[in-house]
């Protein structure tokens, strides 16, 4: 299977369940995932992290708990759900910012206060359920970790891409990125 064909799968959910609602957020799905990697992409990224900018919210669309978690309470574990598909198909630099971008936002709440304060009130109301802000040593443990730096990066550009209208690329001007990230069969 050439790279093309082997994220197709991936590019199917993006434009299929991408209508859905953004959490508590006034954006979509879709264009929560387009902003992100359009964020990525223009702050320079490199092809792995705007890959991971695109498909980081994936795991919500495997399965959606409802209209609003963060609104029922919970945390739904999504960076975890598409973990087997993804790591099938791209390799840590992709996945690794994935895994760990809900950990970031409590590593950034704990590095810098400007970012807790800046936080939606979805996203404040979802970091309690996610353990909430990172202990000094907690913060120091995930930013030296490998990835730690990409993750916090990829969080930013989360915190970012909720913006109602805001135009960028479709999920078409990403798939030669993602193709460039598919590992390699050996
Ligand atoms: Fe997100």
């Amino acid at each position: 299977m050439n790279a093309m064909s082997a994220i197709g799968p991936v590019l199917d959910m993006l434009q299929e369940a991408g209508a859905r609602r953004y959490g508590g957020e006034a954006v979509s799905q879709l264009e929560h995932a387009l902003q992100c990697a359009h964020l990525a992409e223009t702050a320079k990224a490199q092809d792995e992290l705007v890959a991971a900018a695109l498909l980081h919210d994936l795991g919500h669309l495997l399965h959606d708990p409802g209209d609003d978690a963060t609104q029922q309470g919970m945390d739904d574990k999504h960076q975890f759900r598409a973990m087997p598909l993804l790591r099938r198909l791209f390799g840590a630099g992709v996945t690794e910012p994935i895994r760990m971008h809900v950990d970031a936002k409590r590593y950034l709440c704990r590095a810098d206060p400007e970012y807790h304060r800046a936080l939606s009130p979805a996203s404040r109301q979802s970091l309690e359920w996610q353990g909430g802000t990172f202990t000094p040593e907690e913060a120091r443990r995930f930013i030296l970790q490998p990835y730690g730096r990409d993750a916090a990066r990829l969080r930013t550009w989360d915190d970012l891409a909720k913006t109602p209208g805001k135009p960028t690329p479709g999920v078409a001007h990403f798939e030669k990125t993602l193709a460039r990230c598919v590992k390699r069969k050996d």
